[in-house]
């Protein structure tokens, strides 16, 4: 137990001998490595030499991508490796010492610079210490989170994959006196944003020469390839568009007596100008390119205003004045016989409309009845039964037909109270042959009398076909409002269906984005 005691005390007194030792020669290095150095001189041995400095950077994050100011917020670790002529020493000499940390700017370094920054300092790196090796290699990884100027086009949006290039060179020395090559990107350290998915940092090496001068300038141009993850517009842009324009499409569903067909055609259109405006907020106030959704925004909205217009065209065939113009020729040929015909539709109660002219047919005869006073018999010169009692008829003939009926019912129709002929009593007073019902005296006055109700069934049965005839005009301009109602739901549904595939399908990775997006 002593033993080992004494065996750790050793120990640690030898560490602290060798701590205390190399700092002795860590000065003595630090102040003869600096005795004659001037951070000012490229440190080359020759100076018709060019100095080499490798350039790189590791990728930590994208922070931001700034659409409306066309700038991208990255983090990264910029590196750089040089030799230093001047920082060289030999390890016998100066034991344990194998590397020794500068402050940048104690020594030479060179002044990379982000080209296209945007920051407010313009260089945005923290600067940290250089750290040299007995060789005389130097390693500076400056950190620091840049704003770089990127043309974000946003042609495709949200299906957009963007471009944008980080462009590194010495600011003020020539490819003569410092030679920049690249080194690849490291990404290890790479933390996945939310919004992007980072595809891939390609760099390559440019020398551009300027008229002033024949030497090269060189630059590591470095370029972030990152696709836009489409869930979260899809699931709060798109996915609603469609929705609402589906629900346009309803309108021409809706009955046109509801009232309500113009309102919602409004609302829709509303509710897409709303999400039009937050698509407006996010984009660049630019007239370079419209982004695909605002395309199909706008496509959307007009689909959406024609049928606003539609509708109004089918309120005003559905509530059409029938005292106003009769339906046009043509109007009516393509409407109710080719449209219709199209679209399988058949005009409501089309086996009512034959069977009312068939009875209008039969109506028309009741101005012929004719009352044979002389034999004392009542003739009906067809199937309509018009019978009034007289006394003393018993020789009357006639027939009873299951029409009589429509006339008694239409007789003591509503609103035809100036002449009262009770219904049931017409037909009933045949079989009875009696006095009971309308009873007349048959005599001079019965002449007249018989002339006069005769007048004024005349009158009714005129008003009943004037009745019929408006609202068969009526019906004809609800039919050929719901045939036009049809027309657009057919028309609009298809073409909402192929402005929506084509629109968004016409984006480059718009199968990619949703295959990784939507279902994985
Ligand atoms: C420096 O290099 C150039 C060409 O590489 C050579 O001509 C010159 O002699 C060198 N100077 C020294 C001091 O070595
Ligand atoms: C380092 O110094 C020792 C003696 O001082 C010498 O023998 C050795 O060659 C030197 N090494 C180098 C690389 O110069
Ligand atoms: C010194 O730098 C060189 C680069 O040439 C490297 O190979 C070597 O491992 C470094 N030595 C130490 C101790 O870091």
């Amino acid at each position: 137990m002593e033993a080992r005691i004494f065996t750790l005390y050793l120990l640690t007194i030898a560490c602290l001998l060798q701590v205390s030792l190399q700092g002795q020669h860590q000065r003595k290095l630090y102040k003869d490595l600096m005795r004659n150095y001037n951070p000012l001189e490229r440190p080359v041995f020759n100076d018709s030499h060019s100095l080499t400095v490798h350039f790189s950077f590791s990728l930590m994050q994208i922070m931001d991508v700034d659409e409306k100011n066309q700038v991208l917020t990255t983090n990264m670790w910029l590196q750089l490796y040089w030799y230093d002529y001047y920082l060289q020493w030999n390890t016998t000499d100066y034991p344990g010492v194998t590397n020794v940390r500068f402050p940048d700017n104690q020594i030479w370094r060179p002044d990379i610079l982000l080209y296209n920054s945007a920051d407010e300092r313009f260089d945005a790196t923290f600067h940290t210490n250089v750290l040299v090796n007995y060789t005389g290699y130097c390693q500076y990884l400056p950190p620091g989170i840049f704003k770089s100027t990127c043309y974000i086009d946003v042609r495709w949006f949200p299906f957009d994959v963007q471009r944008c290039d980080l462009k590194f060179g010495s600011w003020t020395y020539g490819g003569w006196s410092l030679d920049l090559q690249m080194k690849e990107v490291d990404m290890t350290g790479y933390i996945a944003n939310g919004e992007w998915d980072l595809v891939e940092v390609p760099g390559r090496r440019n020398e551009r020469f300027y008229d002033c001068c024949k030497e090269p300038y060189p630059d590591v141009t470095f370029t972030v390839v990152m696709r836009r993850r489409t869930l979260y517009y899809g699931l709060n842009l798109l996915i609603p568009c469609v929705l609402i324009s589906t629900l346009a499409l309803l309108v021409f569903l809706l009955p046109a007596d509801s009232g309500e067909k113009i309102s919602l055609g409004i609302t829709v259109l509303l509710s897409l100008t709303v999400f039009m405006l937050l698509v407006a907020e996010i984009m660049p106030a630019t007239s370079d390119s419209v982004p695909l959704i605002a395309q199909y925004f706008a496509t959307t909205m007009v689909i959406v205003g024609l049928s606003v217009i539609a509708t109004v065209l089918v309120l005003q065939y559905h509530h059409h004045d029938p005292d106003g113009a009769k339906m046009p020729k043509w109007t009516r040929v393509v409407l109710l016989n080719w449209c219709a015909w199209f679209l399988r539709m058949k005009r409501p109660g089309e086996e009512r409309v034959r069977l009312a002219c068939h009875n209008k047919h039969r109506r028309n005869s009741l101005s012929s009845v004719e009352l044979s006073m002389s034999q004392g018999t009542l003739q009906p010169t067809n199937g309509n039964m018009l019978y009034i009692g007289f006394r003393g008829m018993e020789g009357m003939h006639y027939t009873t037909t299951p029409d009589s009926g429509v006339i008694c019912s239409r007789l003591v129709g509503p609103g035809e109270d100036e002449v009262l002929l009770p219904g049931a009593g017409v037909s009933n007073l045949g079989s009875s042959a009696g006095g009971t019902g309308v009873g007349m005296g048959i005599g001079s006055h019965a002449e007249t009398d018989l002339t006069k109700i005769l007048e004024e069934v005349r009158y009714i049965a005129e008003r009943f076909r004037g009745q019929d005839e408006n609202e068969s005009l009526c019906n004809e301009w609800k039919f050929a409002a719901s045939v036009i109602d049809r027309l657009c739901l057919m028309a609009f549904s298809v073409f909402t269906i192929l402005c929506t595939i084509g629109i968004l399908m016409s984006a480059p990775n718009f199968v990619e984005a949703i295959s990784k997006d939507f279902f994985t």
